[in-house]
């Protein structure tokens, strides 16, 4: 591989992506970096630009970011998913400030102390801002490696090869090398259908001259997910707000806005009246026609939507509140909720519930 690294990188300035995070001259700001690693794990370019424009309006110093409060990063964050990276970059922002006076640390091991930087993240802060010579390791990249190498470990051996693979190749400039694979593997070397035809590393290539390019990098046999099914209760009051409240500090979505849910489990009967044991008020719901489905990590949600709408003399309970439905979505909506906000909107005047009284 070694002797194919110029083409490499001459394929790289040919196509270099133009990421709104990227400078082509210079070294590259370490908050602009940091924010955009984070924000891309497990997120396409495409969907993290919007989010990474609109962060750095709201707080262009890591400074701004640490005083902010966590709800407002929350909101800003809300519909990008895995939420944990969310409160992990606010905690983050406020270590650099507290214990490096707001310069970002530039060097792998210091970057990997640093709350949600994890060995990936901090190579890639390093590498693009520093121009430390350590092995920077994603999907995309070890998808290029383990088939130009024709590596048959699986996952996580399988990156500790690639690492060591590496790290010996890593040319005087380690930020073009590390982007160029991660573009390569993007674009070119891709999980399906690679485009071989132009690559630059195609004479090097183990798994190209075998032609089990598809091959690699080798899985293991999945198990399925399971499925939990969710009730979400949405209280409508005079027909313009909706009941909301905040999730707990801790598990999943912690924190988070939501309309009041219960379930969260296989086997519960998010769309049979027992839901209704587990619904903020007593009140005649309605089970709306439409229930979706929404895909976490280890599960996929099930959710089922009752609706009920009250007048203007019921008060929210205190740890609830009502708030306008046009405005409620630009909260720290989790996209689980936002999906079920939308579908309240379409149904809600479909539903007439007799007016509660008492
Ligand atoms: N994916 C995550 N970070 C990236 C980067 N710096 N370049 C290309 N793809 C990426
Ligand atoms: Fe990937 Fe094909 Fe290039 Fe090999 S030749 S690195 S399989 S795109």
């Amino acid at each position: 591989m070694e002797s194919h690294i110029p083409a490499l990188l001459a394929w790289y300035t040919a196509h270099d992506r133009q990421l709104p995070w990227r400078v082509r001259k210079g070294r590259a700001n370490p908050y602009h970096v940091w924010l955009s690693e984070i924000m891309l794990q497990q997120t396409t370019s495409a969907a993290v630009a919007p989010y990474y424009e609109k962060f750095l309006a709201l707080w262009p110093t890591v400074q701004a970011l640490a005083a902010a409060e966590q709800n407002a990063v929350l909101a800003a964050w809300a519909g990008l998913g895995y939420y944990a990276r969310a409160r992990n970059l606010h905690a983050c922002a406020q270590v650099v400030v507290q214990q490096y006076q707001g310069q970002f640390p530039l060097y792998y091991d210091d970057l990997l102390k640093l709350p949600g930087i994890g060995a990936y993240t901090a190579a890639a802060i390093a590498t693009i801002c520093a121009g430390q010579r350590v092995a920077v390791v994603d999907g995309n990249v070890m998808r290029v490696i383990a088939r130009v190498f024709a590596l048959d470990r699986l996952k996580p051996k399988l990156e500790h090869e690639v690492r060591a693979r590496l790290t010996p190749l890593i040319p005087s400039d380690p930020a073009a090398f590390a982007q160029a694979l991660m573009d390569l593997g993007n674009q070119v070397c891709t999980p399906r259908n690679p485009k071989c035809e132009v690559c630059p590393m195609q004479p090097a290539c183990a798994a190209f001259s075998a032609k089990t390019q598809e091959l690699y990098p080798i899985k293991s046999i999945k198990k399925s997910k399971e499925t939990r099914n969710i009730a979400i209760f949405a209280v409508i009051r005079n027909n313009t707000e909706i009941l909301l409240r905040q999730r707990t500090e801790k598990g999943l979505l912690a924190n988070m806005i939501e309309i009041p849910s219960a379930g969260w489990q296989n086997g519960y009967e998010a769309n049979t009246s027992h839901a209704l044991n587990d619904a903020p008020f007593r009140l005649p719901y309605q089970l709306l026609p439409t229930s979706y489905t929404h895909v976490f990590t280890h599960f996929t949600a099930h959710v089922h939507v009752w609706l009920a709408h009250v007048g203007s003399t019921i008060d929210a309970p205190s740890d609830m509140w009502f708030d306008s439905l046009t405005t409620a979505h630009t909260h720290a909506l989790p996209s689980i909720m936002k999906k079920g906000l939308e579908i309240v909107i379409t149904h809600k005047n479909n539903i007439v519930s007799p007016t509660p009284c008492g």
